[in-house]
């Protein structure tokens, strides 16, 4: 079988090569469930929680109320020290999720000052006591999430120090801190770090179309492809990707747009009530991007104030 016709394989985990990646205030529940309709087995992945947050069920702890068929599902936290990790790691395993992350990339300002996310790549002693102790209660596959170093380039180091803590497999966004999310993102340094550790490395950067995850193949050698920014407006991205891996074409009607942002929003009002329409706002122009007035009918979706009346500008655009 050919790299592009095989699944990965983590643990008792199966999937297919191409990955939805985590986005803070957009991969969402109901975004998730709108992927999910398209790519029945992908690999998905929460937003953000701290451990602490999960583990004393504060606000953001919401987060794991999810769908049985968003699943499989890797749930990420970011962490500071040990507190909290044993009953973080018992409550999100109680509610099945497949897989945990570590988030050790965030590049956020509240997030790095509190010692967390991508400082924690410039503290390897605190990062290996993080890492062995979300190991030692997780009985589900665990994997990592990086950037190329914090403030100096040492993934290669710290993947290395993952593989030896028994992460089962990582995922490289190979810009520093201070690059946040633009930029040529390091290719030869993923191809390193694919070469010298074991367990299976997804990228993460800049793949949007089977151009650009061929390209990423083609320079790293990785085993998955993640697909964030790239999910925007596109909750189909990750079936294109996987129709296209196999050389078939894959086309989305004006039509599926459409209703896929009709769905969009009804999905974002069952889970958050009256404000899932304002939340839609952020995913209002992604969806219209290409159509010929589409600064105009977005504007009116924002400016309307009922989700019935945002359902019908929305359809009125397969009658024009
Ligand atoms: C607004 C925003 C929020 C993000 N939130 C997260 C997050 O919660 N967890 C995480 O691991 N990465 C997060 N990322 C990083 C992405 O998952 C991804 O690594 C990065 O954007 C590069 O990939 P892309 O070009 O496919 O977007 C975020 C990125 C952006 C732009």
């Amino acid at each position: 079988m050919s790299f592009w016709h095989e699944k990965l394989t983590i643990k008792n985990l199966s999937f297919p090569r191409f990955i939805g990646g985590p986005v803070d205030g957009m991969t969402d529940s109901p975004y998730r469930q709108l992927i999910r309709s398209f790519s029945p087995d992908a690999l998905l992945y929460s937003e953000i929680r701290h451990v602490r947050c999960v583990a004393h069920e504060l606000g953001g702890a919401k987060a794991l109320n999810f769908q049985a068929h968003e699943r499989p599902l890797n749930f990420q936290f970011t962490a500071n020290s040990e507190e909290g990790i044993e009953a973080a790691c018992e409550k999100v395993q109680a509610k099945g999720v497949d897989c945990v992350d570590l988030n050790i990339g965030c590049p956020a300002k509240n997030i790095v000052q509190s010692g967390s996310g991508s400082a924690l790549m410039a503290d390897p002693v605190l990062l290996e006591k993080i890492v062995k102790k979300l190991r030692a209660h997780l009985s589900v596959p665990f994997t990592v999430k990086m950037r190329a170093g914090f403030k100096e380039v040492n993934a290669l180091a710290i993947a290395q120090l993952m593989q030896d803590c028994g992460v089962d497999a990582i995922t490289v966004h190979p810009r520093l801190q201070k690059e946040r999310f633009s930029g040529e993102p390091a290719y030869g340094l993923v191809a390193d770090i694919k070469k010298k550790v074991s367990i299976p490395v997804f990228f993460s950067g800049g793949i949007t179309d089977w151009e650009s995850a061929r390209m990423v193949y083609e320079l790293t050698g990785v085993d998955g492809f993640m697909v964030s920014r790239g999910l925007y407006g596109a909750p189909w991205i990750l079936q294109e990707l996987h129709e296209n891996s196999q050389g078939r074409e894959y086309t989305v009607s004006l039509e599926t747009k459409i209703t896929t942002a009709v769905r969009h929003l009804e999905l974002l009002c069952a889970y958050y009530g009256v404000a899932g329409q304002y939340l839609l706002r952020k995913h209002i122009a992604p969806y219209l991007k290409g159509l010929q007035d589409a600064g105009n009918i977005g504007k009116t979706c924002m400016e309307t104030e009922s989700p019935e009346e945002v359902k019908k500008i929305l359809l009125s655009v397969l009658s024009q």
